[in-house]
């Protein structure tokens, strides 16, 4: 371990079948005017919405709504939200959802009082907020992105085709509490639980993939890992196995919470490659990952050799005895796409809706990270896309 770095995480979480039960004494930690924030109505239909209206009224809250947080979060939404928030006086923003929904909320928080253009300041020049942030609090109910206990938001611009997160440095942003109750994510279709498992394992890679030091990130990263695998399969088999999808939950947070990330540069670049295709697609999350991933770490597996080496032997089991660092790294990213195929992940951007014609303007819209094993230039990228097609 070779980094210097600071660490602090200062979301509350509450986790459990329970742990709504914890909500009325995190509201009365804030006055009076609250705004609910929830997407297009998965949580009236199972009824988390009723559940925390009854307590937000119980607790005698004045409540505002922003309904219909989409997912891939659009930035005219974002403004639509400001003004809904401006006008309530709002003491704190209750994010009910998923990612998106919770990354909505963070955008929010950083721009009511802001008085500058919000996309223009915090998505395209990175910028930190210098006016009081509203504090958040979230009740999880897809899960994937660990948004609920960091401090990143990615919206999306679809006039521009830009898709841009930013991970705010002041764990001010980070959700004051979380309620995560792996019940709530039950009701998840199977094409979105599988996209939140392969968005969970990719945020491991993306802080795995870096670094030659012998780091305590990557021993904790390979044990996520695994439990991510095994839990994955029970729910792939089982949905309602509440144990697995409890694994999942708690796998989700900490795997994208900053905990793995210390003394790491971090990768990324799969993450880059997802967002610029979302950012013309508008396809979920996890899919853009997952249609990308193989290709790019075929990509680099020979410039960071021995860590995917050891990714194979650590977190694939892969029978490293007489065989070379070459095949057996191979080995271990066929074990991985063996995984992602039985989870039924989309393996190709085609089937997301992207073309031969867009490919040139996702390329263009790939930010490239340079803390993992290989910067990539524009020609390697195109290249990555066309394979991915
Ligand atoms: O909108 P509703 O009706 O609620 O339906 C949602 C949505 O259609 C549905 N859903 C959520 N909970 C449900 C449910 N349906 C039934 N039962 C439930 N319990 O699931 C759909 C997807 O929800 P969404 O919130 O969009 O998914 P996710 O959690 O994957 O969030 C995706 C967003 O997060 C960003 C992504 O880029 C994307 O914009 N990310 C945020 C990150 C962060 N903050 O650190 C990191 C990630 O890498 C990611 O980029
Ligand atoms: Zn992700």
């Amino acid at each position: 371990m070779l980094g210097t770095f600071t660490y602090c995480n200062p979301t509350k979480l509450y986790f459990g079948e329970d742990a709504l039960q914890n909500l009325p004494r995190e509201l009365a930690n804030y006055g009076k005017n609250i705004v609910l924030i929830y997407g297009g109505g998965s949580i009236k239909k199972n009824g988390i919405y009723d559940a925390v209206t009854k307590i937000l009224a119980d607790c005698g809250k004045n409540v505002a709504e922003i309904a219909g947080v989409m997912p891939n979060p659009t930035v005219d939404k974002l403004y639509e939200g400001i003004e809904i928030a401006r006008a309530h006086n709002a003491d704190l923003l209750l994010a009910v959802g998923g990612g998106s929904v919770c990354d909505y909320a963070k955008a929010v928080s950083v721009s009511v009082n802001c008085r500058e253009d919000p996309w223009e300041k915090y998505y395209l020049r990175f910028e930190e907020p210098d006016c009081e942030v509203l504090p958040v609090g979230c009740v999880l109910t897809m899960v994937g992105t660990g948004s609920e206990m960091n401090a990143g938001s990615v919206i999306t611009n679809p006039h521009t085709h830009q898709k841009i997160g930013h991970v705010f440095a002041d764990e001010k942003i980070m959700p004051r509490f979380s309620i995560l109750n792996p019940k709530y994510t039950l009701t998840l279709p199977h094409y979105q639980m599988v996209a939140g498992i392969y968005d969970i394992f990719n945020h491991i890679c993306e802080q795995y993939f870096s670094g030659e030091d012998d780091n305590t990130s990557d021993y904790l990263s390979e044990g996520l890992m695994r439990s991510v695998i095994h839990a994955s399969r029970i729910a792939n088999q089982n949905p309602q196995d509440y144990e697995a999808r409890s694994n999942l939950m708690w796998s989700a947070t900490w795997a994208l919470n900053t905990l793995v990330s210390r003394g790491k540069s971090t990768d990324w670049m799969v993450h880059m490659l997802g967002q610029a295709a979302g950012a013309y697609t508008d396809a979920t999350h996890g899919m853009t990952l997952s249609a990308v991933s193989l290709p790019y770490y075929r990509h680099i597996m020979p410039y960071g050799l021995a860590k995917f080496k050891r990714f194979a032997v650590n977190v694939w089991d892969v029978e490293p005895t007489g065989k070379s660092d070459e095949d057996i790294a191979v080995q271990g990213l066929a074990a991985m796409e063996d995984w992602m195929r039985e989870l039924g992940l989309v393996m190709k951007l085609s089937d997301l809706g992207a073309t031969e014609e867009m490919l040139e303007g996702i390329a263009h819209g790939v930010l490239v990270m340079s803390g993992g094993y290989h910067v990539l230039d524009r020609k390697e990228i195109l290249e990555i896309l066309k394979e991915s097609l």
